[in-house]
């Protein structure tokens, strides 16, 4: 597998990535996935793909959040047939040296649990919120898990962000420490 930086020279890479996200995110990227690429293509933010076999297999992008000093894990995506092999690790760890060496202090991102994933959609997530964060668990793979392998943790939640017990769990973790 090897690593590339997205740009709008790529067509069938774009057409590919467009079609990953909207494998992975029907719910919100179906009409809208080709924009969502280009706009990962920015000129100030970050768009890895991950190639195997001349196609691509996954895509991670940042968003510089702070000036350069806090970004924004988003979107990131790995076609459903090479789930579960590594690649998201290793697209996540290669963009984490990328920003490291553009100066990222802290890179975060927020995952939505928006059809019941975790303990975090139970009752009013207003109420005794850190002692929830706290006693988390995963009640159908979602990706928290995955990102708190690769060191990420919980730095909050927005309860009710996609209607009530659909919260947002915000993850981070620092490049620099
Ligand atoms: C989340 C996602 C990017 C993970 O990519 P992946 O290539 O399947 O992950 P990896 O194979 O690198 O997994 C790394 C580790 O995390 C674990 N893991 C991966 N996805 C997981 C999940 N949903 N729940 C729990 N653990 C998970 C793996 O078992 C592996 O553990 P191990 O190191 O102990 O073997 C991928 O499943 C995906 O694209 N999902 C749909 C889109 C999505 O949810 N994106 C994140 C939105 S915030």
């Amino acid at each position: 597998m090897e690593f590339i930086l997205l740009d709008e020279t790529q067509h069938t890479y774009l057409q590919q990535a467009a079609r990953i996200l909207r494998q992975a995110f029907p719910h919100c990227f179906d009409d809208c996935a080709e924009e969502i690429v280009q706009e990962m293509l920015m000129e100030d933010r970050v768009a890895l793909g991950a190639v195997r076999d001349g196609r691509l297999v996954g895509l991670a992008g940042a968003i510089p959040r702070y000036d350069l000093t806090a970004w924004e894990l988003h979107p990131l995506a790995v076609e459903e047939s090479s789930r579960s092999q590594g690649v998201g690790r290793a697209l996540v760890g290669e963009l984490e040296k990328l920003l490291r060496e553009r100066g990222c202090l802290t890179l975060y991102l927020g995952s939505d649990d928006e059809d019941n994933s975790t303990t975090l959609s139970e009752g009013d997530l207003f109420e005794d919120t850190w002692e929830k964060i706290r006693n988390i668990r995963n009640l159908k793979r979602h990706p928290f898990s995955f990102y708190q392998k690769l060191g990420y943790q919980i730095i909050g939640v927005i309860p009710d962000a996609n209607g009530l017990g659909k919260p947002d769990i915000w993850m981070g973790k620092s490049l620099a420490r």
